[in-house]
């Protein structure tokens, strides 16, 4: 079951951004999300008491961004990101969002899979977008029914 994000659960959050994400997200960066950015909701998924997967997605009027979503290396391919996925249509739907967006690497093919698995489609290719390597985004988006 998802849970609401806390900061005392920041430490653990940050060990699995640390592990999915080359150009990750500091401590700094998690605290802004949750105490001041207004549209920003986290949630972390715990398995036997432990943080295994996290999301981050902000909800604006009618749109809803999926800001981030990462699941622990070990407990990848079993699903839990599907699961995630489907949560976050969920809140989005709750929130009278009408649709939702993300922003992927090209290179990023298991997330890409999982965002088509999704329903998600290619909106458009933002060249160079991310600064670190220079890599195309796709920005992919879904109707929320
Ligand atoms: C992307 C990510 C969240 C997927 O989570 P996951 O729990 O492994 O995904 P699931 O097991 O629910 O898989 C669901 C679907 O995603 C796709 N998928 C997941 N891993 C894949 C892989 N290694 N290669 C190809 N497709 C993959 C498949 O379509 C899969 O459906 P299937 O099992 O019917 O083939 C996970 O790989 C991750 O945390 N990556 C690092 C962080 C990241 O890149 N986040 C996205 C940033 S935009």
């Amino acid at each position: 079951m998802m849970e609401e994000m806390t900061l005392a659960d920041l430490p653990e959050v940050l060990q699995i951004e640390e592990e999915s994400f080359a150009s990750h997200w500091s401590e700094k960066d998690f605290r802004f999300e949750m105490t001041e950015n207004p549209y920003a909701k986290l949630y972390v998924l715990r398995k036997d008491g432990k943080i295994v997967a996290y999301c981050d997605i902000w909800i604006i009027f009618e749109r809803m961004e999926v800001a981030s979503i990462a699941v622990a290396k070990e407990y990848r391919k079993q699903g839990l990101g599907y699961q995630i996925m489907q949560f976050i249509d969920q809140k989005g739907i709750e929130n009278g969002c009408e649709f939702a967006f993300l922003e992927v690497r090209e290179s990023n093919l298991p997330a890409r899979e999982l965002y088509k698995k999704c329903g998600y489609i290619d909106l458009k290719v933002k060249r160079d977008y991310y600064q670190d390597n220079h890599e195309d985004a796709y920005e992919m988006m879904k109707g929320l029914a």
